[in-house]
């Protein structure tokens, strides 16, 4: 039996390592290394070229880690429907944004608006000269700081993006000689984060060389710190909304024992409770992020990034709430989602990972608004379908069932197990001890 390695070890220079040689060491943390090193390989892609790429998409890449790759048929969004692809390990995810597309697409489906698609950078600076002096030049500066990026911001330029404008933020009441360049930008289809790093850290030298040449500034006012130049996450002007609105008596029959009028009523109170209470409002929106994060991935997009945003935003004024928002008048139900969402149909991963492409082209490969839009709508419906279950029958059993398989696969059930198991628990309560008991029962027999 090979010797396995103490844990608690620093490993030098992992990542210059060969691949094969990474995956030992690894697999010496393991009590069994050959079965580590065969389990670790066994998820490797078969074709080398394609491995490959998954390989160069991150560092110190082992093998890869499986996540379900499924499709919510039937998300009608403004007249079109969408099968979307999405990718998510939870279950119960999938059939929840399925049921609720469903429903809703037989109630005019969601309707949904870009409200804009601006995208935000900062340059973060230190300088002890004369604010009004800087004031009084800023417009020289913007011009200046434009014509540094020419060569950078050309071709998105042609595509009809680019630099939309500049903005000086006084920090110094915080941050003792503390400024910040804000800008804003137009990236079209593209999520843009390297071309707004890039963009930020030329206006930064060119931010510098600005001081240095600029008669206006004194001896002592011709030094800038830069501290930092990124692109910020939290992009509330980059916003879509998207909604569903029915009459109280299409909402009749969502649950046999309550009128469609006392379905809203309830479901209001619920969605109000997640607009007073944190607690409640941060799972209110987990369950908003377990459709927009499933396409988000489905599509290659940064969905880290789109979570911190829509955190961000329903923390806006000061107190964390639910991003969605309900309006009941006269017999009238609207649900409506506003939720920023700053991602990209081209470059990236978009056309690098091949299931991203195919999400893409299922999609109709739309541009980065109609995608927002298609997000935001799966975002809607799986929201609505939690607080659907919540306030009506709850979500244990829905999400127990689909827990099923997880339960059998667990207690190695066999092909024959798992069917008579899935027929006995249309009709019983799924939890793991009367799973367990009915195959036990089954293997007696
Ligand atoms: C589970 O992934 C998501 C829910 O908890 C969301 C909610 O409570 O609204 C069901």
């Amino acid at each position: 039996m090979p010797r396995r390695r103490k844990r608690d070890y620093l490993i030098r220079g992992f990542s210059k390592l060969l691949k094969e040689d990474k995956v030992q060491i690894v697999s010496e943390l393991m009590d069994n290394q050959v079965e580590a090193m065969e389990l670790l390989k066994s998820f490797w892609h078969t074709d080398n070229s394609q491995q490959k790429i998954f390989d160069e998409f991150s560092e110190n890449t082992i093998s890869n880690y499986y996540i379900p790759y499924g499709v919510a048929p039937n998300v009608v969004v403004n007249g079109r429907t969408y099968h979307v692809p999405v990718v998510v390990e939870e279950s119960s995810v999938v059939a929840a944004a399925s049921s609720s597309s469903k429903f809703w697409s037989e109630r005019g489906g969601f309707k949904a608006e870009i409200v804009d698609i601006e995208k935000i950078g900062q340059v973060h600076f230190l300088w002890s000269g004369e604010k009004a002096k800087l004031v009084k030049v800023f417009d020289e500066l913007k011009y200046y700081l434009r014509g540094a990026t020419k060569d950078t911001t050309k071709n998105m330029d042609q595509r009809g993006g680019g630099i939309i404008d500049f903005e000086l933020i006084d920090f110094t009441e915080e941050i003792e000689n503390s400024y910040q360049i804000k800008v804003t930008f137009d990236t079209v289809d593209s999520m843009g984060a390297n071309f707004i790093n890039s963009c930020l850290e030329e206006f930064a030298s060119a931010l510098q060389d600005f001081f240095k040449t600029h008669k206006i500034f004194s001896e002592d006012e011709k030094e800038v710190e830069i501290i930092m130049s990124i692109l910020s996450n939290y992009t509330p002007n980059c916003l879509v909304k998207a909604w569903v609105e029915c009459d109280f008596k299409d909402l009749d029959g969502v649950y046999k024992e309550m009128t469609g009028e006392q379905f809203a009523h309830k479901f209001e109170t619920a969605v109000k409770i997640a607009e007073i209470d944190v607690y409640r409002a941060a799972t209110h929106n987990k369950g908003i992020f377990n459709g927009v994060d499933a396409v988000a991935i489905a599509t290659g997009n940064d969905f880290r990034a789109i979570e911190s945003a829509g955190h961000a935003y329903a923390a806006r004024d000061g107190k964390y709430r639910s991003l969605t928002k309900v309006t009941l008048s006269g017999t009238k139900f609207l649900y409506e989602l506003n939720i920023p969402i700053a991602l990209g149909t081209v470059g990236g991963l978009t056309s690098l990972h091949p299931l991203a492409k195919h999400s893409l082209e299922m999609l109709g490969n739309p541009s980065a608004k109609e995608l927002m839009m298609i997000v935001a709508s799966v975002g809607l419906a799986n929201n609505f379908a939690a607080i659907r279950s919540l306030v009506t029958k709850g979500i244990q059993i829905g999400h127990m069932k689909m827990h099923l398989y997880n339960i059998l696969n667990h207690i190695e059930a066999t092909k024959d197990e798992k069917d008579m198991a899935v027929e006995h628990f249309v009709i019983h309560k799924v939890s793991y001890g009367a799973v367990q008991k009915f195959i036990e029962n089954l293997r007696e027999n």
